[in-house]
């Protein structure tokens, strides 16, 4: 299978690093960065090409992995869907405009394209899905972050939101894919929490959930990467998952 991927910071590190040292046959091609630098440095460690526009690796890979921005999707994804491209989104906020949502969705329909979007930096999502159309009644997000990961400069635990998801994304749009991911899982506008906590060093996400099927609750406990503390390693590792999956014969899980 033949990769593209948008956007070469945090995530993309990770991930080509990790799928170039195995063979797995997952062939990292192309690398496109709004910064040429980002883009040439990736590629020169992936083994690929650094290009400068993205449509020139549109004819020539299988899927194109996003890993830059909620804007970026909005701008990139029509164009590679309507070309027939499939694609891993990481900007999964993008998705909680629901006019958006719905022309990625003809669009990919209309051109056989696919959409796959990682359960990212949470775990919980298999059992969210399989009971979101089983009598599922409340679910709720937790997040809790250091100052540093949100861009703050406080000392004490701060409650910095509390309301629903769809304004979550609005609010904190480069740190809230993972409320965007359980809602879009469930297709709910779940409640969401978002405390600024000084005595964490982690991203830690505690989901709960109940209905007819009785209760779970959930808690991610996250590093962050080291180039963006805005961003939880897991979150590149649950890509690299989705990846190799492609080429598996037996999948385990969802
Ligand atoms: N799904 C999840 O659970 C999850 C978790 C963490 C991060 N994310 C999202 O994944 C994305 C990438 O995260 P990251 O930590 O790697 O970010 P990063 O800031 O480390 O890297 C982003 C890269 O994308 C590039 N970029 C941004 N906009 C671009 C554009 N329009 N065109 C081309 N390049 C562009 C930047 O120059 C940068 O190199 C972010 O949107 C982030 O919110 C999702």
């Amino acid at each position: 299978m033949k990769v593209g991927i948008i956007g070469c910071g945090a995530i993309a590190n990770i991930i080509t690093t990790s799928i170039v040292s195995e063979q797995n046959g997952i062939d990292i091609a192309y690398f496109y960065d709004k910064d040429i630098e980002r883009a040439e440095n990736l590629a020169s460690l992936g083994g690929g090409v650094a290009v400068l526009t993205f449509e020139d690796m549109l004819d020539d890979v299988d899927l194109i992995l996003e890993c830059a921005s909620p804007d970026s999707v909005k701008y990139f994804a029509p164009l590679i869907l309507e070309n027939g491209v499939d694609m891993i989104i990481m900007s999964i906020g993008a998705f909680m405009d629901k006019d958006f949502y719905n022309q990625a969705l003809r669009i990919a329909e209309d051109n056989g394209a696919k959409i796959h979007l990682p359960s990212g930096a949470v775990v919980g999502l298999d059992g969210i899905k399989a009971v979101a159309k089983f009598g599922l009644k409340e679910v709720s997000l937790v997040t809790r972050k250091s100052p540093k990961s949100l861009g703050k400069d406080i000392d004490t635990e701060e409650v910095l939101f509390e309301g629903k998801a769809s304004d979550a994304v609005k609010e904190f749009p480069l740190n809230i894919n993972v409320a965007a991911t359980i809602s879009m899982a469930c297709n709910m506008d779940i409640d969401v929490k978002i405390i600024v906590d000084p005595k964490v060093d982690r991203n830690v996400h505690e989901i709960t959930a109940s209905g007819d099927f009785g209760e779970f609750k959930t808690i991610t406990m996250n590093y962050p990467c080291a180039a963006n503390p805005k961003t939880s390693m897991l979150a590149a590792l649950s890509a690299i998952r989705l990846l190799k999956s492609f080429n598996e014969t037996i999948s385990v899980g969802m």
